[in-house]
């Protein structure tokens, strides 16, 4: 091994690795805790809003009502797509992945933002607000567009929340429906150097800018060991099918030596409290839109997980039970990893202006295990 390896270590999967400090959120993995800035995810979900939220990730603190009401201004002003980006949206395959789609709107995103390459903490901020605000209305425009439905115009008289859901079906969207999906996007607002997350810094920390930065954190999340789990459980319900097959079918996948979707996690050897909070909405969500079928072959599924590997630190993670509230909102099964990227629009971004604050260039060093000496050997001795 090389001299300037020696002194470093092969950590895979940089699991014993940390690799950046940040105030933003906080996660004890034996207890199974989540803070964001130090507010646990419990009273956020409860009392806060997707924006408060926002504006406490970006902060540092809770906003005051009058930096609130400037943050859901400025948000609402920001609403709507350039029309090339509705154009392009229109060229893309009806049959087209919607992380694919939203992945290429949002790097194109970049080609009509004239502040696109300025780094500065203040363009960052402005751009944040561009990309949170118009990431729900890249996903409902391409669903609209794939369904052959005119493209809903964004009504800033709404909330992200609900004005998601009015872009995406048409309609207005009842209080209970806009509240759940409202506190969803507070569950999966941030959650430390995650995958996507760390895909973000490596990108900010090389000086690019923040649009080519979430185009990568997209890419990184849509994976199914990442955020498209969410979207493996409900393949994984819908393959099942009923909960007379549950036994059966969990055994034949312990047998196979598959990973079961929604559950485990890096850093959570516990419950991850997010999945606590979304247990008890999946089953209120379920029970109001016909849908406690799922919930109920959901909770057979954990039952057989706890008794399985709980032992092994396996449990539930925040993708498990999002499956069966996304599935009661009415999202179609392969717009759920983007709904978890519209969240994550708020976390990363967040986390990029950090790192820009205190930068560094992430690269890590790799241990060459290949041969050496080897000798150049002519086409005609091959
Ligand atoms: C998210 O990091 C974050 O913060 C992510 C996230 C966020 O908010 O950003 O919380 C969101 O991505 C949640 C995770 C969603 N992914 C899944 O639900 C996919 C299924 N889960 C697994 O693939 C796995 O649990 C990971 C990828 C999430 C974590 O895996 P690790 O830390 O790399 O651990 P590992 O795969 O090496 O597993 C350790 C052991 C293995 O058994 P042994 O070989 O030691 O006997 O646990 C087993 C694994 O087989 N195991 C599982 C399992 N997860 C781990 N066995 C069955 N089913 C599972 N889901």
């Amino acid at each position: 091994m090389s001299a300037d390896v020696a002194e470093k270590h092969f950590d895979k999967g940089l699991a014993n690795t940390i690799a950046a400090e940040s105030s933003m959120s906080y996660i004890d993995g034996v207890n199974g805790i989540l803070e964001y800035v130090g507010i646990d995810i419990d009273q956020l979900a409860r009392n806060s809003t997707f924006e408060e939220t926002t504006f406490l990730l970006w902060n540092g603190r809770l906003p005051n009502q009058a930096e609130l009401d400037e943050l859901n201004a400025a948000l609402r002003a920001e609403y709507t797509l350039p029309s090339g980006i509705i154009d392009l949206i229109k060229t893309f395959p009806a049959d087209a992945a919607p992380m694919h789609a939203l992945q290429t709107a949002v790097a194109a995103l970049a080609l009509h933002d004239p502040e696109a390459d300025v780094n500065d903490p203040e363009a960052n901020i402005r751009k944040a607000i561009r990309l949170v605000a118009k990431t729900p209305a890249v996903v409902a425009a391409f669903d609209r567009h794939r369904s052959g439905k005119d493209i809903v115009d964004p009504d800033p008289s709404m909330d992200i929340a609900s004005n998601f859901l009015w872009m995406l079906n048409g309609e207005k969207p009842t209080e209970t429906m806009a509240r759940a999906l409202d506190v969803c996007l507070i569950l999966h607002a941030d959650h430390g150097t995650n995958a996507s997350t760390f895909t973000s810094l490596v990108i900010i920390a090389t000086l690019s800018d923040l649009y080519s930065s979430m185009a990568g954190a997209i890419g990184a999340l849509r994976g199914p060991l990442h955020g498209g789990a969410n979207e493996g459980v409900m393949r994984m319900l819908e393959e099942i099918g009923d909960i007379e097959s549950i036994d059966a079918a969990m055994q034949k996948k312990f047998d196979n030596k598959e990973k079961i979707m929604g559950f485990g996690h890096r850093v959570y050897k516990a419950y991850d409290p997010r999945a606590t909070y979304l247990k008890t909405f999946a089953r209120g969500l379920a029970e109001d839109t016909g849908n406690m079928n799922l919930y109920e072959m959901s909770s057979r599924i954990e039952e057989i997980m706890n008794e399985a590997v709980a032992a092994k630190g396996i449990f539930p993670n925040v993708d498990f039970y999002s499956a069966t509230t996304y599935w009661s909102l009415g999202l179609k099964l392969d717009l759920f990893t983007p709904m978890f990227a519209i969240a994550r629009m708020s976390g990363w971004t967040g986390h990029c202006i950090e790192q820009l604050a205190d930068n560094k260039l992430i690269r890590p060093g790799s241990s060459y295990i290949g041969p050496h000496e080897m000798p150049y050997v002519p086409m005609s001795e091959r």
